[in-house]
């Protein structure tokens, strides 16, 4: 064991990323072939930039006060939201690197919360170290980071942090980086403070008691599956295009003789598989004639209203059950309808709970732009130009199923998810509205318009839907 400098934190420029330093004092980052200006600094400032190269120490900005610190912080800062730094941690700004944090989200920023010798760590039940190319990452579902790390010991410190370890045994660890390391993983709920003594619970709870009811590979699936939370690739982005051939669109048979289904095919089709045939999805809309609120109702009415409750299974809880259109896994019906309303006769521009009880929209205070933000996005995923007249977030209550399941919490909600998607197809088909599913929604922006936190009511799917576009009606 060695005692060593203690590890500090830089800023420094993400792998990709290049600046491009004018002579007139414009300063522009490059990733990927794509540019973007940050505007015109004064020389000192620029100068500076440079540093973003090698490593900006992060104390030197906090205590910076003059112009040129100003500047750079707004620099550093811009840059970060846009996902174009990454955090080094070393020994010297000439030591090799011991850890590189690389941002998950938008927000993240490098805090380091004071820690004092006695305070007793423990690993989040979260958290997870695992081979990425030929590198050794350190993450978590709950982290803003990810952490890379470039020494072995370090790894192996860390596994030490299994059982609650205060900071004073840690020092004495072969590998043992920093208190500032052991800060920014706190800051990341990676580790955390925990009074040491017997259990009782709380290394479940993390300190939120809304944890309890998470497994780890579900909370990891919902994070890693969305958007929001993490900086990896996603959605269709073809992958593997030009590498490996697509899967047929039919499964090639299997050998032998087959039973042929199609002498019992009738011609006479019951209004159900009509129904089934007719719906499609819709993804342009007819915007001088929006979607009604009376064609809303019947719709929210038909697809998702509470039908009747019951208390007659005592397996879930006291909330009862809630029985809808559609089935849900052990009747928990975990799934809530938002709707980021755009255009819609009889119901102003807002963000919007539906409360499938009461069969009531209940107004949620939303910015506007964060609705605009909601309905562009919901748009980009169609590849539509227009937006949909309103866009319906279904999000899960996701406590009230894992309260109960073990191991398939999440994967229940997924599919429960699909059963309500397809009633809405239907029901909008059925009234003469057009609807399309979208793959894809944004979990942290969920989280902070309305406040809830991403893991105890967030979305899962999202469904558009407003008045068929001439060309899109079905024939
Ligand atoms: C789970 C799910 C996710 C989908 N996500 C999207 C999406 O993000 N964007 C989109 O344009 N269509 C999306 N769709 C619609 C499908 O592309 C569509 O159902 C499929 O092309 C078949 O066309 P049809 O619905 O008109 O029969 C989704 C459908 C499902 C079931």
């Amino acid at each position: 064991m060695r005692r060593a400098e203690p590890a500090a934190v830089s800023i420094r420029l993400g792998r990709r990323v290049a600046l491009d330093l004018r002579a007139n004092g414009e300063i522009l980052a490059g990733l990927d072939g794509y540019s973007i200006s940050f505007g015109v600094f004064s020389a000192a400032a620029v100068r500076r930039a440079q540093n973003l190269y090698s490593g900006l120490p992060l104390a030197s900005l906090a205590s910076e006060s003059r112009s040129t610190g100003k500047e750079i912080n707004l620099l550093v800062r811009r840059l970060a939201r846009l996902g174009l730094l990454e955090y080094r941690l070393g020994r010297s700004p000439v030591d090799q690197d011991l850890v590189v944090i690389e941002p998950q989200s938008p927000d993240y920023w490098p805090q380091t919360p004071r820690l004092g010798d006695a305070d007793a760590l423990v690993l989040s039940r979260f958290a997870y170290m695992r081979r990425r190319g030929d590198e050794m990452v350190l993450e978590s579902p709950r982290a803003g980071a990810l952490f890379k790390i470039c020494d072995p010991t370090i790894a192996a410190a860390i596994t030490t942090l299994a059982t609650p370890t205060q900071i004073k045994q840690l020092r004495g660890h072969a590998g043992f980086p920093g208190i500032a390391f052991l800060a920014l993983l706190v800051d990341c709920q990676i580790i955390f403070k925990t009074d040491g003594s017997s259990d009782g619970g709380r290394r479940a709870a993390e300190g939120d008691h809304n944890l309890v009811l998470w497994d780890f590979h579900d909370l990891l699936f919902h994070a890693r599956s969305t958007e929001g939370r993490h900086a990896n690739p996603l959605g269709g982005v073809y992958p593997y295009a030009g590498v490996i051939p697509p899967l047929p669109a039919v499964r090639p048979s299997w050998p032998g003789k087959k039973i042929d289904l199609r002498k019992f095919s009738s011609e006479a089709i019951s209004p159900i598989a009509t129904l089934l045939r007719e719906r499609h999805s819709t993804r342009s809309f007819d915007d001088q004639r929006p979607v009604t609120l009376a064609e809303l109702s019947r719709f929210l009415d038909g697809a998702a209203r509470v039908l009747s409750r019951s208390r007659s299974k005592p397996d879930l809880d006291d909330g009862g059950y809630a029985v809808r259109p559609y089935p849900s896994a052990g009747a928990g019906y975990e799934l809530e309808l938002y709707l980021s309303v755009g255009k819609c006769d009889g119901l102003a521009k807002g963000f919007y709970h539906y409360d499938a009880g009461a069969h009531m929209l209940a107004p949620v205070s939303v910015p506007t732009n964060e609705i605009e933000t909601l309905l562009t996005s919901a748009a980009g995923a169609m590849g539509s130009l227009a937006a949909p007249q309103i866009l319906i977030t279904i999000a899960a209550r996701f406590g009230r199923i894992s309260w109960k399941y073990s191991s398939i919490a999440y994967s229940l909600i997924l599919k429960d998810v699909g059963v309500l998607t397809q009633t809405l197809y239907l029901m909008a088909a059925d009234i003469g509205l057009g609807g399309c599913a979208i793959g894809i929604a944004n979990i942290d922006q969920f989280a902070k318009i309305t406040g809830l936190e991403f893991h105890i009511e967030g979305p899962v799917g999202q469904f558009a839907i407003g008045r068929p576009a001439n060309s899109e009606a079905s024939d």
